[in-house]
């Protein structure tokens, strides 16, 4: 029997960083959604005075955004469980620290700024890290976590994207425990963490038509695709499913990200 302690997890195998295209697959991420990130943090009031963790930091890109923002990058911490793809931002100044953050002992110090992209739908323990996540933050301080509201996918006339997005994330879920709406839950864990001024927002690129997205999404389904033939989806369909998604006239929904904040009380 498989038990939570010895279940495979996000980056044992399945977009593991030592794979040859993902640091490629991540900067597809970061291209289609820093834009939207990078504005809703400015909204939010982010500061150059601000100390800033960013929690799964994958390829760096908001990370060294933070660093270029803050007074100075030593303000800026990138944690991640592989930190392959941060070096350049460690020779920069940044700290980089190399930790699971599902770890109970890890403790990284309190920031003014604590973010977390795409990294807790991920974590089965999801809960209990955003718990921590929240612990990390100042009197004051301002937790900024966003994650996948999956949409459109599963009920697109495509029949071959269809099929293939909806065998995809029954296939994150039942191995690496995924849950592509659990960003819908933020905005109630939040409050119930006591954190105040709470709210999200969403951004929508379409798959086809944005070319970082489109080439996250190509790729996740490639790293994916013998998992998904063992599931029982047919190689043709999912063959089809990328042949549409090359098709520059394509225009597919895959997720939204729904980005949610709220801020800690201030100092008594
Ligand atoms: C989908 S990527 C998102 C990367 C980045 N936050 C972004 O939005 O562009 C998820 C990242 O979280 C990291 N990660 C997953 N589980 C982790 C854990 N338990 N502790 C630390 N990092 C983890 C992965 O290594 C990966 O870099």
């Amino acid at each position: 029997m498989t038990t939570t302690r010895d279940a495979e997890r996000y980056g044992d195998d399945l977009f593991a960083a030592s794979r040859s295209d993902e640091r490629e697959r991540l900067e597809g991420l970061a291209d289609a959604f820093d834009p939207a990130s990078r504005q809703d943090l400015l909204a939010l009031g982010l500061d150059a005075r601000w100390t800033c963790l960013d929690a799964g930091a994958g390829a760096g890109t908001l990370s060294g955004w933070l660093a270029s923002v803050a007074g100075s990058a030593r303000q800026v911490t990138a944690v991640d469980r592989d930190t392959r793809f941060l070096d350049h931002l460690a020779d920069a100044g940044v700290r980089v620290v190399r930790a699971d953050l599902s770890d109970p002992a890890f403790d990284p110090g309190r920031f003014d700024l604590v973010h977390a992209r795409f990294l807790l739908m991920h974590l089965r323990d999801r809960k209990e890290v955003l718990r921590r996540l929240a612990s990390w933050l100042k009197p004051g301080g301002l937790l900024v976590v966003s994650d996948s509201l999956a949409v459109g996918g599963e009920t697109s006339p495509h029949e071959a994207y269809r099929r293939t997005v909806a065998a995809y994330w029954r296939m994150l879920a039942e191995t690496i425990g995924s849950d592509r709406h659990c960003a819908a839950q933020y905005p109630r864990m939040l409050a119930e963490l006591g954190l105040r001024d709470v709210g999200l927002r969403l951004h929508a690129p379409l798959a086809g038509h944005h070319s970082g997205f489109t080439r996250f999404l190509t790729l996740s389904l490639g790293q994916s695709r013998d998992r998904l033939l063992a599931a029982g989806l047919p190689a043709d369909v999912h063959r089809e499913a990328l042949r549409h998604l090359a098709d520059p006239s394509a225009r597919e929904l895959f997720f939204a990200m729904a980005t949610c904040w709220g801020r800690a009380p201030a100092a008594p």
